[in-house]
């Protein structure tokens, strides 16, 4: 279980552009549960990601991950038990090494000396098998290195890697933003199978409305670091597209636009 309880967070603190996004802001996101995050641009849907990651730190409340106080716990702590995976394919792979070389680093995040590059020869046909669960070839290209790859590929693997050891929360940021509508149907069907498969508890940022109805079994939708929508399962279901478009025009109205 994910919680998040009763945050307070700030920007740019004691300048002229200060400004507060989320004020005594509530989440809880039970095991297993996959949450399907929308929003306007600037709603707050990355900051809450990097709240719950630690890559930024909350100015109040709490955030605990299966009932353990994680607020001041490091980002790369954090990582041991999350998953995540950006926007940008160039985001969760490294470029420069081979394919195989970035899955000896994803395989090794939670050890601690987990940069030595030494690849576990008995590890390549663990690699190779979880490459070709993708589909794409990958595992006879195990030398070529990842920024030969295209983005749709570089994204398939960033969540593989992400995915591969043992955690317990996913999480996707516009993670198919960047990919053609095909591509972006796989990885989405790739996230699927993977989130059911380890019973991954999930939260997924998108601006594809189909997605957001279609996969997960809650979807929440964001307005100025507020929940605007927050729907589980059977009135998850029920909800279709049209439905979350007019809750952003009745918004849209409201700001003046
Ligand atoms: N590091 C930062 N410094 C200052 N302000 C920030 C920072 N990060 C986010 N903000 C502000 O907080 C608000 C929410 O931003 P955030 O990136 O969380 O939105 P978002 O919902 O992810 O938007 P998008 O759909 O465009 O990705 C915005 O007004 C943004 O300008
Ligand atoms: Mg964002």
């Amino acid at each position: 279980m994910l919680e998040l309880k009763n945050i307070d967070k700030y920007y740019n603190i004691g300048t002229i552009n200060e400004m507060c996004l989320f004020n005594n802001f509530n989440l809880t996101v039970g095991d297993g549960e996959f949450v399907s995050v929308v929003g306007s641009n600037g709603s707050g849907k990355t900051s809450m990601l990097n709240l719950i990651c630690g890559s930024s730190h909350v100015d109040g409340g709490k955030i605990l991950m299966n009932g353990k106080d994680i607020t001041f716990k490091k980002e790369f702590q954090r990582y041991r038990d999350i998953g995540r995976v950006y926007q940008d394919p160039a985001m969760g792979t490294c470029p420069d090494m081979t394919i195989l070389e970035n899955m000896a680093i994803a395989d090794n995040k939670s050890k601690s000396y987990g940069l030595r590059l030494g690849i576990n020869r008995s590890r390549v046909d663990f690699y190779r098998d979880q490459l070709k669960s993708l589909n794409l070839g990958l595992e006879d290209k195990l030398h070529v290195k990842v920024g030969a790859l295209s983005g749709g590929q570089r994204q398939a693997m960033a969540l593989l890697m992400a995915t591969m050891t043992d955690i317990k929360f996913l999480i996707l940021d516009e993670h198919t933003a960047a990919l053609d509508p095909k591509t972006a149907d796989l990885i989405m069907e790739l996230t699927d199978e993977v989130v059911r498969e380890k019973h991954l508890t999930t939260v997924m940022v998108t601006h594809n409305l189909r997605y957001a109805v279609e996969y997960g079994n809650r979807l929440i939708m964001m307005h100025k670091g507020k929940t605007v929508i927050d729907k589980a399962g059977e009135d998850k279901e029920k909800i279709v597209v049209n439905d979350i478009l007019d809750v952003f025009n009745e918004i849209s109205i409201e700001c003046g636009n």
